[in-house]
Parts: structure tokens; C-alpha cells; sequence
């Protein structure tokens, strides 16, 4: 076989040209991997000093806050079990056979027929649920009933005296601070312990105290003016 020596010249040449790039190349990919793996073994090891201190401040801090009484006997509740609780509704006192995880909203709605207290998110966030516990104003979907043994509770139903309305409700009535109806009850129980509280001072006051109740049908203007005459003394207040 006859080698053609021309082109094998060729070849040799274009190998010893590109020789030092390829190994310039290579060298450069070489250091660029020491560097890396270097900057990776630094971090190992910051993270792993950082993480060696932390432990050690973690394990301190928890040895300092362990209660030294080990044995704790905690009585499991049985949620299923019905309990006898005795609630203060109104100024009637009422009995209910219930379980403990019956919220004071489905106490009042479901068990005492008093609908008045309306469920509208049953999460805490839109206030139509709201009724005074002591005079102070509470979200009745996130309390259970077992918690208020004893509690003096108001609900809608128990603001009028007989025929006469609760100075709130005649403001709300005077300055037509509704419309569907279904945020009222919980605005005017708000608005009754927003009274009681003492803090409003002015408009924005009232707006903002009045922030946990949502009304949809935006009745917000009115509702605060029927506040702020309930405030000014224009109503009296008294519950
Ligand atoms: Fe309780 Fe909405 S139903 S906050
Ligand atoms: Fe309709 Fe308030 S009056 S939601």
C-alpha cells in the first residue's frame, strides 16, 4: 500500500499546531475543576462548623428550657364523649349535652335554635359570627362552646329589651346599615364591643376596629355612621 507522504506531512502538522491549544484546554479545564472541588470542600466546611455551633447552641438552649419533671400525665379528651355544659346565654342559664369540639357558634345555632349569629366563613375571617362574651366581642366560629362555662355570652337575640332595640340596632335601623341583612348581627355585636372598648376615636377608628366584619353588600358607609352616633352619644350605648 503506497502512503501518501504529502497528506501524512499534513496531518503531522496540523497536530503540532493544535497541540498546545488542546493542552492549554485541557490544563484549563484541569484547574478550573481543582478550583471548584477546593471552593466546595470550603463549604463543607463552613457549613459544617456553622452547623457543628448550632447544634451545640440548639442542644443548650433545649437542655436549658427542659421542664425537670419528666412524668407528665396527660389525660387524653375523648372528642366523641358528650359532656354536660352549662352556658350563660342571654341571662338564661341553659344546659347542653354536647362534645367538646362543638364550636359556640353550632352550640347557638344547632342545639339553642338561635340563628340570629350567622355562620358565614366559619374560619375567622368574616365576623358574621360575632357575639360579646363579657362584653368583649368574639368570633364564636373558632371558640368551642367548653371554653365559656360560666361566661356571661350576648348574642343579637339578647341586645333588645323587649320591644325596644338596643340603641346600635336603632342606629343601624336609622341609618340603613344594611341591606341583605346577613352581616348585621355580627356587625352590631361588633359594634356594641367596639363601644364597650373605649378606643374609637374617630371615622378611621371605627374602620379600622370594624375591619374583622366583612359585609358584601358594602353597607360600610352607613354602618359606620350608625356607629359613630352611637359613640357621639347621639344613641345611648348602654347594653
Ligand atoms: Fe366566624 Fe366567619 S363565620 S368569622
Ligand atoms: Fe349584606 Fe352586609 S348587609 S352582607
Amino acid at each position: 500500500m503506497a502512503i501518501d507522504l504529502h497528506n501524512l506531512g499534513q496531518q503531522i502538522d496540523f497536530i503540532r499546531r493544535q497541540l498546545p491549544y488542546y493542552l492549554s484546554n485541557k490544563l484549563k479545564y484541569e484547574l478550573m475543576r481543582l478550583r471548584f472541588r477546593r471552593r466546595r470542600l470550603g463549604q463543607f466546611a463552613i457549613a459544617g462548623t456553622v452547623g457543628a455551633v448550632l447544634e451545640g447552641i440548639t442542644k443548650q438552649a433545649m437542655a436549658q428550657s427542659r421542664p425537670q419533671t419528666t412524668s407528665i400525665s396527660a389525660t387524653p379528651i375523648d372528642l366523641n364523649s358528650y359532656v354536660d355544659v352549662k352556658l350563660r346565654i342571654n341571662g338564661k342559664e341553659q344546659t347542653l349535652n354536647i362534645e367538646p369540639r362543638v364550636t359556640l357558634l353550632d352550640a347557638l345555632r344547632e342545639r339553642l335554635d338561635l340563628t340570629g349569629t350567622k355562620k358565614g366563613c366559619d374560619h375567622g375571617q368574616c365576623g358574621a359570627c360575632t357575639v360579646l362574651v363579657n362584653g368583649r366581642r368574639i368570633n364564636s366560629c373558632l371558640t368551642f362552646a367548653i371554653m365559656h362555662r360560666g361566661a356571661e355570652i350576648t348574642t343579637i337575640e339578647g341586645l333588645a329589651k323587649g320591644d325596644t332595640l338596643h340603641p346600635m340596632q336603632a342606629a343601624f335601623v336609622a341609618h340603613d346599615a344594611f341591606q341583605c341583612g346577613y352581616c348585621t348581627p355580627g356587625q352590631i355585636c361588633s359594634a356594641v364591643g367596639l363601644v364597650n372598648e373605649g378606643h374609637a376615636q374617630s371615622d378611621a377608628d371605627i374602620r379600622e376596629l370594624m375591619s374583622g366584619n366583612i359585609c358584601r353588600c358594602g353597607a360600610y358607609p352607613n354602618i359606620v355612621t350608625a356607629v359613630r352616633d352611637v359613640l357621639e352619644g347621639k344613641q345611648d350605648a348602654a347594653v
